[in-house]
């Protein structure tokens, strides 16, 4: 399910996530490996402040593992403790509550200190849509949680659920929007199915889909549909040879380009053609110098 996020429904997310946040430790703050930051809330640092934070890459088994490497460095050198995980299979899932007891240690060091009870440690999760909140959830819950509808103020009675002996989660995820007022980010969250498909372009999510392959793994693309262009052919001349090559046509053999694009971006979504995380770090080295 996607959401139509409009000035009202962001402010009451936020509204929310900042009431829960006044009852947790920690935050999971859980983003696409495939797109580090494309995924992220654009006021992420303003609603979290300074609580201490987790960063969860998941959806790691989709994602070009070189890339995802400089990601983490990119989250620990901001101060936030990044975690690579797969919550579909599971993976790596242990390294939540460590990491959990590593950011919250000063804290619980300081209430031994004072002579408090010891208690488990309580966090939240946090993220746009689609990211895999629900998942994780169920997957650390070990059972399955009903989900909320996807929509910022479908509230239920909030819970938690022991993960272990040492940490406590809220059933319920914090969801924010995403960054969708820059185009490119739009595309990446198409690509990767974090927004609906009426709400994009679908030929120009395509368009830097292909244009994205033909720079960085032009050779699968080109076994991938059986076709031979080079990284600089024009995108039209590629939706051609693509078509061709699947007997894409429509009557009087035109290309049927519609249903080319529709292929494209499955493949991209799915995994078929190869795992790609499409965010770069030159991406951002310009961004923080604006
Ligand atoms: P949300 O609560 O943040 O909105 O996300 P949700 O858990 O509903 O997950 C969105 C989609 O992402 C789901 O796929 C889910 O299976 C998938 N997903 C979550 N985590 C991972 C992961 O680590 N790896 C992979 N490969 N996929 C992940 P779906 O197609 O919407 O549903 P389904 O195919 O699982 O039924």
């Amino acid at each position: 399910m996607t959401i139509q996020w409009f000035p009202g429904h962001m402010a009451k997310a936020r509204r929310e996530v900042t009431e829960q946040l006044k009852l947790v430790d920690v935050v999971f703050e859980l983003v696409d490996a495939r797109i580090p930051y494309s995924s992220r809330n654009p006021m992420i640092d303003e609603v979290i402040k300074d609580k201490p934070r987790v960063v969860l890459l998941n959806k790691m088994d989709m994602a070009d593992l070189n890339k995802t490497r400089q990601w983490m460095h990119y989250f620990e050198d901001k101060g936030f403790y990044p975690v690579l995980i797969d919550s579909k299979n599971g993976k790596n899932l242990s390294q939540v509550t460590k990491a959990a007891e590593i950011v919250t240690k000063e804290k619980f060091d300081r209430m031994r200190a004072k002579g408090l009870r010891p208690r488990a440690i309580r966090a939240m999760i946090v993220g746009i849509p689609n990211v895999g909140k629900s998942t994780l959830i169920n997957r650390l819950a070990k059972k399955t949680i009903a989900k909320t509808g996807n929509m910022p103020g479908v509230t239920k009675k909030q819970q938690w659920i022991k993960v272990g002996t040492s940490l406590e989660l809220l059933d319920t995820p914090g969801i924010l929007w995403p960054k969708f007022e820059d185009q490119f980010v739009g595309k990446k969250l198409s690509l990767t199915g974090a927004i609906k498909d009426s709400i994009v372009h679908l030929d120009e999510v395509a368009i830097y889909g292909i244009e994205f392959l033909q720079q960085h793994d032009l050779q699968t693309l080109n076994k991938h549909y059986n076709i031979k262009v080079e990284a600089g052919t024009p995108y039209v001349e590629v939706f051609d040879a693509i078509g061709k090559s699947r007997g894409m046509k429509l009557r009087g053999n035109e290309i049927d380009y519609e249903s080319v694009v529709e292929l494209i971006i499955r493949d991209i979504r799915n995994e078929k053609i190869g795992k790609y995380t499409f965010d770069s770090l030159d991406l951002l080295e310009d961004k923080d110098e604006e």
